[in-house]
């Protein structure tokens, strides 16, 4: 990592963690800490702590945590380099001369400009006559100018290197133009040529306001009716949502998520300013976290056919998890909401609106709909699936609302329908008790990091290593009482590397803390906070020598475990397996 510890020093020291946070999240003091609702994660009761003494921010609710550096690279998106670079923008230091980030960040500014510039010459070249066809099209499909301003909707002409030709005397390379995606290359003769032809444009912006991408849609019925641009440096299709640039900024309190790039345009255009739309991609949990940001309430509708059905289903459970309230609007009497608004108009949508069922009444439905109810099999089944599902739900007047409404459906009486939930209610604690012992017979296992990218292979020694980082943290004088202890005889890397970082900082005399860290994924960051927070034990030389000693010990043994692979591998196989022996 190039920059100089000195300089990261004293940025972290002049972006405290608490103003930095306080930018996005109001926070109130409560003790020594400061509390608030975690950015990253839904929720109703403050979770998310900052301790400004220590330089960092942690949530018990989601386990995300880090320092001034790794909060603006999760709450913006950014690399690390860029979010150092914001901090010293913020605290007005200027960033010392790194060749590679400074060329990578330059990079990402001259496609930023160069796809603004592309985005200008399609809405130019819509109302020149070379876009007299695209702008039929676009009236065709209802929509008037003001529409088509307010997305920014262009054209890109029928001719092979018209937008290239552009942006080639605006002066960008061959070799941006290839980096924005905004072209093909010839596979002949290796020129480039414009990947958008004929086609009505929709430029995507990110919530900062960058132009990042295009999607393109044919006038006819050739195929791909929609051209997106492929992933590029400053396109990341799982981590953006097409019109939340707009969307953010609505006073409605919920998002409507929806299929298609005209869906969206459409509910702008008809009041509902608080669309958005996923990118010809399905929903990722990166999407749920985005959407968590500026909303509770997200209203799903995704089209009536099955593929829209299933992708509702997959959906569902990432929102939530994500802290959202979940409501589905199953479309009827049309194919996607673009098509409703444009025959019946927006008050019939808000009533369609108004009726959208909340997730537990859509699954009920979904359940419902798989048996005919007029035969007695069909039906017993039918009540043993909802009693299944009814049994899940954490809320009492719930349990009862829903017994009752299945218990209609299914003409029997509510008592019975009450006894059939409480059976399956009891199938399902005898399941999750069965689960549990597995885990107890298994502790190794459960003592895995959370992460799914951080594995420990060795535990014993991988507890040691996270209480030796904790406690140097703490006090960093003890890193003195391990002079001999090596990176090598780390079982876990990150650890490893972690240990690395704070030993290198404590010898040069400079500030030991979370916040300096570098090289860490999110992930990583997020893990080795939690293992800061989590350090209850006391924090003394004696304690922290045996962590030593166990660490050297620990390796001393995998050498000789290694002498023997095979044995090694077995024993592992059985730990991970819960078998004892
Ligand atoms: N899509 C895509 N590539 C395709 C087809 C679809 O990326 N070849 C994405 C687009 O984001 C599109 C969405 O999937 O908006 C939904 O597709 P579809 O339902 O087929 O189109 P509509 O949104 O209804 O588009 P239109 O109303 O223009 O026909
Ligand atoms: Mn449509």
């Amino acid at each position: 990592m190039a920059f100089p510890p000195s300089f990261l020093d004293e940025l972290v020291a002049r972006n405290p963690i608490e103003d930095v946070v306080g930018q996005y999240v109001s926070l109130k003091r409560s003790g020594s800490n400061l509390f608030g609702l975690c950015p990253f994660h839904g929720e109703k009761t403050a979770s998310f702590s900052v301790a400004p003494d220590k330089g960092i921010y942690y949530c018990f609710g989601c386990h995300k945590g880090g320092g001034s550096i790794n909060f603006m690279m999760e709450i913006e998106g950014l690399s690390y380099p860029d979010a150092v670079r914001a901090l010293a923008k913020r605290a007005g230091m200027t960033v010392p001369e790194d060749e590679q980030y400074q060329s990578r960040y330059r990079q990402q500014e001259r496609l930023w400009a160069l796809s603004k510039e592309a985005a200008r010459f399609y809405v130019a070249q819509l109302y020149a006559p070379a876009g007299a066809e695209g702008l039929a099209y676009a009236r065709r499909r209802g929509m008037p100018k003001s529409t088509l301003t307010r997305f920014g909707i262009g054209f890109a002409p029928n001719e092979w290197t018209a937008m290239t030709d552009a942006m080639r005397a605006k002066g960008y390379t061959d070799e941006e133009l290839k980096e924005s995606g905004l072209v093909s290359v010839s596979q002949k003769n290796g020129r480039i040529y414009d990947r958008f032809r004929n086609r009505l444009m929709f430029p995507i912006i990110d919530v900062r306001g960058n132009v990042i991408g295009f999607g393109g849609r044919v006038m006819d019925n050739s195929t791909p009716k929609y051209l997106n641009s492929p992933e590029t440096i400053i396109f990341n299709k799982r981590k953006n949502l097409f019109a939340l640039n707009l969307a953010k900024k609505t006073k409605l309190p919920y998002l409507i998520l929806v299929e298609g790039y005209m869906d969206a345009v459409a509910l702008h255009q008809y009041g509902f300013d608080c669309a958005v739309a996923s990118l010809g991609t399905s929903l990722t949990e990166e999407h749920a976290v985005l959407l968590s940001r500026y909303t509770e309430n997200v209203v799903l509708i995704y089209d009536g056919d099955e593929a829209g059905q299933r992708a509702t289903r997959r959906a569902i459970p990432m929102l939530e998890k994500a802290g959202l309230q979940v409501k589905v609007l199953q479309m009827r009497d049309a194919k996607d909401p673009d098509e409703y608004l444009k025959k019946f108009g927006a008050d019939k949508f808000k009533n369609l609106l108004e009726e959208s069922s909340n997730r537990v009444e859509y699954q009920l439905n979904a359940i419902r709909k798989k048996y005919d109810l007029r035969e007695d099999e069909q039906r017993v089944k039918f009540i043993g699936e909802a009693a299944e599902f009814i049994s899940s739900l954490g809320n009492a007047v719930q349990r009862e609302v829903y017994g009752h409404r299945v218990a209609d459906a299914a003409k029997i009486s509510y008592d019975a329908m009450k006894i059939e939930v409480n059976k399956a209610y009891k199938r399902r604690i005898a399941r999750e008790k069965k689960r549990q012992e597995k885990i107890d017979l298994a502790p190794a296992q459960a003592l895995q990091p959370k992460a799914r990218s951080i594995r420990y292979d060795n535990i014993k020694s991988a507890m040691a290593e996270e209480t030796i980082i904790a406690m140097a943290l703490k006090e960093p004088a003890l890193l003195d009482e391990a002079q001999d202890l090596k990176e090598e005889e780390f079982s876990s890397g990150l650890l490893g590397s972690v240990y690395v970082q704070l030993r290198s900082r404590h010898d040069q005399g400079l500030d030991v803390s979370l916040g300096v860290l570098s090289d860490l994924t999110g992930e990583e960051m997020s893990h080795i906070t939690g293992i800061y927070q989590r350090q209850q034990g006391p924090v003394s030389e004696q304690a922290f020598r045996d962590c030593v000693r166990t660490i050297h010990a620990e390796h001393q043994a995998s050498k000789v475990d290694s002498a023997d692979d095979l044995m090694a591998l077995r024993n592992r196989y059985k730990e991970r397996k819960g078998i004892k022996g």
